[in-house]
């Protein structure tokens, strides 16, 4: 497809919303007022506001290979720090998919170049629940390993200290953990839910016993 398609495409949607709604980019260019912050994966399979129906102004979305939350990406804390102290999101959604290709690199062991040095932290948890993944067949393994690095991740959103921060202030940003399923477009829930610092610890243990696919 020539890129110029691209350009086309995008004058029509500009239009078509226009036409939907007449005040569309006038009300936009006001503020965002997004309710959400979605963390998830790049893959472009997975694209996050087309999935839960969401338009422009109503997500708002940072999106890494496999969907992985640590201390040090100062890229992704600013996403967070941003969204719940400044937009003030109500809910944190860390959603990884089935099928990523990050988690399967990791666990077939696969060289891909500077990217194996960001998959180590999915090396992390593989390495955290191997007692579990060597009881499954590969590919449920591989399954499971998106659904652990999804709990895994959603518990380092709850650990940050703006996340902790906000709650010590009184906020009642939830973080949740879903997975997406390539096969029929739809989104689970892990069973991961925590609004407090307390709710961590049986957040984690629920999702990790909840029965999945
Ligand atoms: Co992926």
């Amino acid at each position: 497809m020539p890129l110029s398609r691209l350009l086309e495409n995008n004058a029509a949607w500009a239009e078509s919303a226009v036409q939907r709604d007449p005040d569309f980019f006038t009300r936009l260019q006001q503020q965002q007022a997004p309710e959400y912050l979605w963390i998830g994966c790049s893959d472009s399979r997975v694209p996050a506001n087309e999935i839960v129906g969401l338009a422009p102004g109503e997500l708002f979305v940072h999106r890494n290979v496999a969907n992985i939350v640590v201390d040090t990406d100062l890229n992704c804390l600013s996403v967070l720090q941003y969204a719940i102290d400044v937009l003030g999101v109500k809910h944190v959604m860390v959603t990884g998919h089935y099928g990523c290709g990050g988690v399967r690199a990791v666990f077939d062991g696969e060289r891909l170049g500077l990217i194996d040095k960001w998959l180590r932290h999915v090396e992390d948890v593989k390495r955290r629940h191997q007692t579990e993944l060597a009881l499954l067949s590969t590919d449920q393994a591989i399954d499971r390993l998106c659904e652990l690095n999804v709990i895994e991740q959603a518990r380092h959103v709850c650990e940050t200290t703006i996340v902790q921060d906000a709650w010590r202030r009184g906020s009642r940003v939830a973080v949740h953990g879903w997975i997406y399923g390539l096969r029929d477009g739809l989104l689970r829930p892990l069973g991961f839910s925590a609004a407090h610092t307390d709710d961590i610890d049986a957040a984690y243990r629920t999702a990790l016993v909840s029965p999945t696919v």
